[in-house]
């Protein structure tokens, strides 16, 4: 499928997924929702793809945030439908995608830029980024999952300054938060993100996609997370993936899953 506002790049079981709307610095238009739903539902099914790769094309901006020409005479109801669209088709659907989702912030991510990267399950970032959630100086709220995931990844209080003063943090104040977990120079970021790629490609992919949903299981009200890792570590016994690892292990050789 073509997309408008996405490159897609697939080789070695790694799909790279860059937002690219270069004259408004990758800003979220719903066009742009609508795309990132569209490819990750495809890379869900597709056998030949295990991890993702998540960044923006170009060197300024990951993603400079929603599209704020596109919401400005928005009524009530409508912001409403923005984020309850926006978070279900994108945001919640990529913090609990079964394969593993690396965020790669090459540059501004700033509102639904961070909202996105946060929706990732882990993020990078090259020197040059800078993080933030402007949206109180629009008079609006963080609308993608921001006042929920940001305060879930650095502590309340540093997510409440974030939020209230709209500043923009460091690539480095960023790593010093928790809230990406490597800095590197902007062109050895995607080299770095496939080396962790590969990495995570050693491993069980069935067992990683337990994992993600027992480690998000954790945030989820009403549900208790050691009971899901209880019934997934159960279940693990049953897979070929845990028979080929012990047996490798056992057998002094590498697992091939
Ligand atoms: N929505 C819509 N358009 C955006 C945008 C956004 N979130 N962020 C940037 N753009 C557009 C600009 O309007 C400009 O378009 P134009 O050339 O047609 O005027 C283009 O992208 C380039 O941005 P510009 O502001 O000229 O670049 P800059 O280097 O001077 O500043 C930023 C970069 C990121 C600091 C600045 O663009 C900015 O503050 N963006 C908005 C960030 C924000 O508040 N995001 C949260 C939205 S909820």
């Amino acid at each position: 499928m073509n997309y408008e506002n996405l490159q897609i790049e697939k080789s070695n079981f790694v799909a790279k997924v860059f937002i690219h709307r270069p004259k408004k610095l990758n800003a979220l238009n719903r066009e742009t929702i609508q795309e990132i739903h569209e490819a990750f539902k495809s890379l869900k099914v597709d056998d030949d793809i295990k991890v993702i790769i998540l960044s923006g094309k170009g060197e300024k901006a990951f993603v400079a945030g929603a599209d704020i020409s596109e919401f400005a005479d928005y009524t009530v109801e409508e912001g409403k439908d923005l984020a309850a669209k926006g978070q279900e088709l994108v945001f919640d659907y990529l913090a609990n995608f079964p394969k593993p989702i690396v965020a790669a912030v090459n540059g501004f991510a700033l509102g639904g830029g961070l909202e996105l990267a946060m929706s990732a399950h882990f993020r990078i970032a090259s020197d040059n980024a800078k993080l933030g959630l402007p949206e109180t100086s629009l008079g609006v709220i963080p609308g993608y999952g921001g006042t929920q995931r940001l305060p879930q990844l650095i502590g309340k209080g540093r997510a409440m300054e974030m939020i209230m003063t709209a500043g923009m943090i460091s690539a480095q104040q960023a790593l010093s938060y928790g809230l990406v977990n490597h800095v590197v120079a902007q062109e050895d970021l995607l080299p770095l993100a496939e080396k962790l790629a590969n990495k995570i490609m050693n491993n069980s992919m069935v067992a990683i996609k337990a994992a993600i949903k027992a480690v998000n299981d954790n945030y989820v009200d009403g549900v208790n997370g050691f009971k899901t890792e209880i019934n997934a570590f159960g279940e693990a016994f049953g897979t070929d993936d845990f028979k080929e690892g012990t047996e490798a292990f056992l057998n002094k050789r590498k697992a091939n899953f």
